[in-house]
């Protein structure tokens, strides 16, 4: 999950090329960079910027009294 100026997005967690965390990636300017060997995924959509057909699946989240759900299908 991302928070980014209280607007939370949530996505799978695992770098799609050699599935490192990617909670430990930096995120910097709405992208997270993987830390292993810097693939790069947009945090709102999941598109991955590196290579094409390596998106994350993006999942919905809603937020009530302070909590964040995130919703799977
Ligand atoms: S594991 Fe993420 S770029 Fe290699």
């Amino acid at each position: 999950m991302f928070n980014q100026n209280g607007h939370i997005t949530a996505m799978e967690s695992e770098c799609r090329h050699m599935k490192a965390p990617l909670s430990l990636g930096k995120v910097e300017n709405g992208v997270v960079t993987c830390h292993w060997h810097h693939w790069r995924y947009d945090i709102k959509s999941g598109e991955c910027l590196s290579h094409e057909n390596m998106d994350l699946k993006k999942f919905e989240t809603e937020t009530i009294d302070d909590w964040v759900y995130v919703i799977f299908d």
